[in-house]
């Protein structure tokens, strides 16, 4: 009786120490950086907001759950719906944890809690969109549920999980629509590697998953097929943590606010789509989400000014965050895409508005004001200083402030050539060596090399060209195979009238900042906290910096960045990190500087200044 006591107990100890050893060694194979000595994703805790508001920018509620909640079509995740909302915690433990969905803990991860205002029942957080059936990511075939014979729902991110801002200020949050998020979206990919990863091996937790899933009958064999469908999950989460495991160093942290968005999606396409693994790069080029208002306008985007057309633009994004296009034949037709094409529309128009025009108000995302209700008041006698030094040092690269005659009035708009009367705004781009900023990103869109299929009509192996290409293919793919096909007149309008240009600059545009005292970090990849640091001599800008906090600095203009549990060190010294150009100081000539050094008061009545815009 006692020795088989024993027994049993040394049986339990064993099987508890290879179960954790499989884990461990799951764990370190999945080479997440987020894990802690627990086992679970470290996270910020934030202070409880007592108030929250959304600041207006001309959009009416209803204008607003549509940008947040409208699917255009992606699959970010991996997983149905169903799964996203069953799944538990990445914590360790033998009892429920709570969910993993629950938008309380998604907020950590810095997405914004649902807008208790929203039509959305679902309560997910704002830019988690549900769509049509989902399809499984690799096969391209239709995932179904196996209690009930009937599809699943895809989920992914839609703009406004990247595009939309968070701040507080002294207890008062406010959001901001079109603002760069402050989100950390590898983090939530590495926790629910680790969610599924526990749901496969954890004692009890599979039950409780698949009775959230199947329900409380279920039968063995539906079970099984859950089970069955969990293992090749999580082998397919562990292919492809491990190939960009398999780039060390070379990859960067991006962390909250950041993302490595163009070599993310170059490896979506041409690596995971494409099935070749030689075509997969490094996430060395880590940007700061760009804000949005006005951008519709701009007659090129991207921080490097590489892509033309709003429509192909919109449907890289897609891709990258999961759309799936069929790039490799099989049963599809190629550039057969889960893209709604007629969402990305709708979102876009939602964005641009009427083509905008002198003393007309503007019917497209406007920039936010900043709201003296909940901030300190603006200096108007420092801000009036800094107005003849912005006309002197800022206005010849970033344009007049919006609005103004001068800006309606200036040489930089372009006619369309598709649509007379149609009007862009032809940005100011500087090169490399006269801006001096890091290069890391727009040198990915520049020289990265790739392979492509003959079968795909693509000619070349320039990454920028090649990929300009494939996504006109696909959207032209999508207008085809409409019935009846989409008229040449409605593409036109689709495709906001503009070619389907694509061109690798080495280079960076200067855009408008009108809104921009709410949009820090600073630079394409975020690597300035604040305005002041940025109008101040490199040696001055802050070498290391935590991002993820909320906070404020109406001084300063941008984020409290000092030390922070659970933040994103950014560490400057890191090529795709520099802080470096965009320098004002005395040393004319040297590579990066655009202007003279700033006295310390020349600085303050710049950034009060730009609180105006
Ligand atoms: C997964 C995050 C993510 C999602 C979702 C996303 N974007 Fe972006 N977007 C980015 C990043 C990162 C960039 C910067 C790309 C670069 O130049 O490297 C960007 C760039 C842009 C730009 C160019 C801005 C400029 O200044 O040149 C526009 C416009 C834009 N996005 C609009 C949209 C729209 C519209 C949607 C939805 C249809 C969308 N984005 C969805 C992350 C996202
Ligand atoms: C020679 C042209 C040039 C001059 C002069 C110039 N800028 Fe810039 N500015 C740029 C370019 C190009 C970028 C984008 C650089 C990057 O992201 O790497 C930029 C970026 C910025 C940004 C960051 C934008 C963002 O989205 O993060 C701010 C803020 C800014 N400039 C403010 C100013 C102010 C204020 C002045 C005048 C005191 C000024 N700039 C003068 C060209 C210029």
């Amino acid at each position: 009786m006692k020795r088989n006591l024993i027994v049993s107990v040394l049986l339990v100890i064993f099987t508890a120490s290879v179960l954790l050893s499989i884990l461990i060694i799951s764990l370190t194979r999945l080479g997440t950086g987020y894990l802690r000595q627990e086992f679970g994703v470290a996270m910020p805790s934030y202070p409880e907001v007592k108030k929250a508001i959304w600041l207006d920018q001309g959009w009416s509620p209803e204008q607003r759950a549509r940008y947040h909640y409208l699917s255009q079509g992606t699959i970010t995740f991996g997983i149905p719906y169903e799964w996203f909302v069953a799944l538990e915690r990445p914590e360790l433990s033998l009892v429920d944890v709570g969910l993993l969905s629950d938008p309380s803990y998604l907020d950590r991860f810095g997405f914004i809690p649902p807008d208790p205002g929203s039509e959305d029942t679902v309560l997910l957080p704002v830019g988690f969109a549900r769509g049509g059936p989902m399809v499984s990511p690799s096969t391209g075939e239709r995932w179904l549920d196996p209690q009930t014979g009937k599809d699943t729902t895809a989920i992914g991110l839609t703009c406004a999980a990247c595009h939309t801002g968070r701040l507080t200020y002294k207890g008062t949050e406010f959001y901001v629509d079109g603002a760069g998020a402050l989100a950390d979206i590898p983090r939530l990919n590495a926790a629910l590697a680790v969610s599924l990863l526990y749901t496969k091996y954890v004692p009890f937790r599979f039950d409780r998953f698949a009775k959230r899933l199947l329900g409380e009958n279920a039968s063995e064999d539906t079970k099984a097929q859950t089970r069955a469908k969990l293992d090749s999950v999580v082998a397919e989460v562990k292919r492809l943590q491990q190939i960009e495991a398999s780039f060390g160093a070379a990859n960067r942290i991006e962390g909250f606010s950041r993302l490595g968005a163009l070599s993310r999606g170059g490896n979506q396409l041409f690596g995971d789509d494409l099935n070749n693994i030689a075509n997969q790069v490094a996430i060395s080029d880590p940007v700061h989400y760009p804000h949005i208002w006005w951008s519709s306008w701009f007659e090129w985007v991207q921080y490097d000014s590489s892509l033309e057309q709003p429509m192909v633009r919109n449907v890289l994004e897609a891709l990258g965050v999961g759309a799936t296009v069929n790039l490799v034949g099989k049963d599809l037709p190629l550039f057969a895409s889960t893209i709604d094409v007629t969402a990305i529309f709708e979102l876009e128009t939602l964005l641009a508005g009427g083509q905008p025009k002198l003393g007309e108000r503007y019917t497209g995302l406007r920039a936010p004001k900043w709201p003296e209700d909940i901030l300190p008041p603006i200096d108007h006698d420092l801000a009036g200083k800094g107005a003849p030094l912005y006309k002197e040092l800022c206005e010849g690269c970033h344009l007049p402030p919006v609005g103004t005659a001068e800006f309606f009035n200036g040489p930089f708009w372009k006619e369309s050539d598709l649509k007379p009367g149609a009007r862009y705004l032809a940005l100011n781009t500087y090169g490399l060596g006269e801006i001096g900023t890091d290069p890391a990103r727009a040198e990915i869109m520049a020289k990265r090399k790739v392979a492509v299929p003959k079968e795909l009509g693509i000619e070349t192996d320039d990454f920028a060209l090649a990929l300009g290409e494939l996504l006109e293919k696909t959207v032209n793919r999508w207008y085809d195979s409409q019935t009846p096909p989409t008229p040449q007149a409605t593409r036109d309008e689709m495709n906001g009238y503009r070619q389907s240009g694509a061109r690798h600059p080495l280079a960076y545009k200067a855009r408008p900042l009108d809104g921009i005292w709410a949009t820090a970090p600073y630079l394409h990849n975020g690597s300035v906290p604040n305005l002041y640091a940025l109008l101040s001599p490199v040696a001055e800008r802050p070498v290391y910096f935590i991002l993820g906090q909320r906070e404020f600095d109406p001084e300063k203009v941008g984020l409290h960045h000092d030390s922070f549990d659970g933040g994103t060190l950014i560490d400057t010294g890191l090529r795709g990190n520099w802080n470096i150009g965009h320098e004002f100081d005395d040393a004319p000539g040297r590579a990066g500087v655009v202007g003279r050094k700033l006295s310390v008061s020349e600085r303050r009545a710049l950034v009060e200044y730009l609180k105006t815009f």
